[in-house]
């Protein structure tokens, strides 16, 4: 049987918080990494063009022979993955596997909650898909979710200007507007990839003894289980314990933010699409 890597695909550098994590937990299968950075962010654009971006990143990888691809994006996942996994995937190829980060995350992220008060933080997109009231309400139907878009933050993070004293002001006042639709809010949930790197500055703005979950850890768990509970996508992914990456813009560029997300040096191919 012929066998593939598993895609990971983010709008930008974002994914790769999530590809660390899917590598320390399965550290034997391949990957392959796409940027979509020349179109970063996704975050405010319309349903119609992050489905398109998304579905053409899609093929890309399933001509490059994965069976498997995770949108480690949120805005992708909530705008674009329903519709390729019911109306595309059958047309393309039914045999291939395409998972998002918001349902797995969904599924847990009330066992973090004592006072049943959740924020969610995300892209504009995000926010208004509505995705995580939606998944959360069917896992947690007592959990309540209080939203905030905070569209300065994947582009602050993007450019390298997330430490700086003019970051601050964009992480507290979003922070603040969450804070402000309940006090009871005891967990927040960094529901965009790229978040994880300001998890420092935004521990700074909260109150003590709130909760700050990432979801690299929880979608590499996931994974986990998934390829446990599906034996004839796991006999197709190929184990060689590498990973390539691939962006539609500068390599020079992403060799030199991605180690910033990913930890490690990065060497990408560019991917004009
Ligand atoms: N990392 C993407 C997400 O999780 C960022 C989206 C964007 O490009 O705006 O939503």
């Amino acid at each position: 049987m012929t066998t593939g890597p598993i895609g990971v695909f983010d709008s930008g550098y974002g994914g790769l918080t999530v590809l660390k994590e899917i590598k320390k937990a399965l550290p034997e299968y391949s990957y392959i990494y796409l940027g979509d950075n020349a179109r970063a962010p996704y975050g405010a654009r319309s349903f119609e063009t992050i489905y398109q971006y998304t579905l053409q990143c899609v093929e890309w990888f399933f001509k490059q022979g994965c069976p498997l691809v995770i949108l480690a994006c949120n805005t992708a996942s909530a705008k674009a993955l329903r519709t390729i996994q019911q109306i595309d995937l059958p047309k393309i190829d039914p045999s291939k596997r395409v998972l998002g980060v918001i349902r797995p995350t969904s599924e847990i992220i009330g066992n973090f909650t004592h006072t049943n008060n959740v924020g969610v933080l995300g892209t504009t997109g995000t926010v208004q898909s509505l995705s995580y009231p939606i998944e959360i309400e069917k896992f947690f139907p007592k959990v309540q979710v209080f939203q905030q878009a905070c569209p300065m933050w994947v582009p602050l993070v993007e450019n390298n200007e997330y430490n700086s004293a003019g970051a601050d002001y964009f992480i507290k006042k979003y922070l603040d507007d969450l804070m402000n639709q309940s006090s009871n809010i005891d967990t927040v949930l960094l529901a965009c990839t790229h978040y994880p790197l300001l998890a420092d500055k935004i521990k700074s703005h909260l109150p003590a003894g709130i909760s700050i979950v990432s979801q690299g850890e929880i979608v590499a768990k996931s994974l986990v289980s998934y390829l446990e509970r599906h034996p004839e996508i796991e006999s197709k992914c190929a184990r060689n314990g590498e990973s390539i990456f691939f962006t539609t813009d500068s390599e020079a560029d992403f060799n030199q933010k991605a180690s910033i997300f990913y930890g490690i040096p990065v060497s990408a191919k560019h991917l004009a699409l």
